[in-house]
């Protein structure tokens, strides 16, 4: 049922785009050590808790707020007609560049040697340093998305958030079952095989965001979620 939905998506491209859409969607593009990587067996993301200890999240924290003053206010109101990766989703939220503590964190051998094991010996940072997003202003939000080619595995770690109550606001919404749909599919039936996920304070996901489709649903009135972005390439 998923693949026929899939492919009906796909009838609204014709020729060698509908191919190279195929191609790009297909398993196959998986390469096989990421298939049978640890964190592709259980659905292509994991929540980690202990990565950050208190004083680090703090003292993150901090340096996130020293950004602030110098961070981007991001707004897409219409997405781009990308089905894959990148591109350019709907979003509202404000983002800075990182800093030395969070740079320490992304180079540390010991973060490394951890997310190779979880992922793929040659996962190496795909930059200098990460970002920190804030999702601080009510609705702020990032739409479904795969992260850009050059982002195969994001390192998101919570270093603030709240108040919250039980409802989605801020949350992440993963589509571990629709690997291969285009994103303008995932978009119409965003119900279907959504796992809501809350990133608790300190807790850090890894996750293949080149891989499975994911967004940050709408903060709610008064919600400040703050989080560090790390970006690896796989492979
Ligand atoms: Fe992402």
């Amino acid at each position: 049922m998923m693949q026929a939905k899939a492919l009906k998506t796909r009838n609204h491209f014709t020729g060698p785009e509908a191919r190279s859409l195929q191609s790009r969607l297909s398993p196959d593009s998986i390469p096989q050590s990421i298939r049978q990587s640890l964190l592709m067996k259980e659905g292509g993301f994991q929540v980690f808790e202990g990565l950050l200890d208190a004083r680090f999240r703090h003292e993150l924290l901090t340096e996130a707020l020293a950004q602030l003053p110098e961070a981007t206010a991001c707004e897409v109101k219409i997405a781009d007609a990308e089905e894959v990766r990148g591109g350019r989703p709907r979003r509202n939220f404000i983002n800075s560049s990182g800093g030395p503590l969070q740079q320490a964190f992304y180079w540390a051998p010991w973060l490394l040697d951890f997310l190779r094991g979880l992922t793929h010996q040659a996962l190496t940072p795909t930059g200098p340093c990460g970002t920190y997003s804030y999702y601080v202003r009510p609705g702020d939000y990032l739409d479904i998305h795969r992260d850009i080619v050059d982002c195969d595995v994001a390192v998101i770690s919570c270093l603030n958030d709240g108040p919250k109550d039980d409802a989605d606001g801020g949350r992440l919404c993963l589509y571990p079952e629709r690997l291969f749909e285009p994103l303008s599919s995932i978009r119409a039936t965003p119900q279907q095989g959504a796992v809501k996920v809350r990133l608790e304070l300190g807790q850090t996901i890894v996750l293949y965001g080149g891989i499975v489709p994911h967004a940050l649903l709408k903060v709610a009135e008064g919600q400040a979620r703050i989080v560090s972005v790390l970006c690896y390439r796989a492979i």
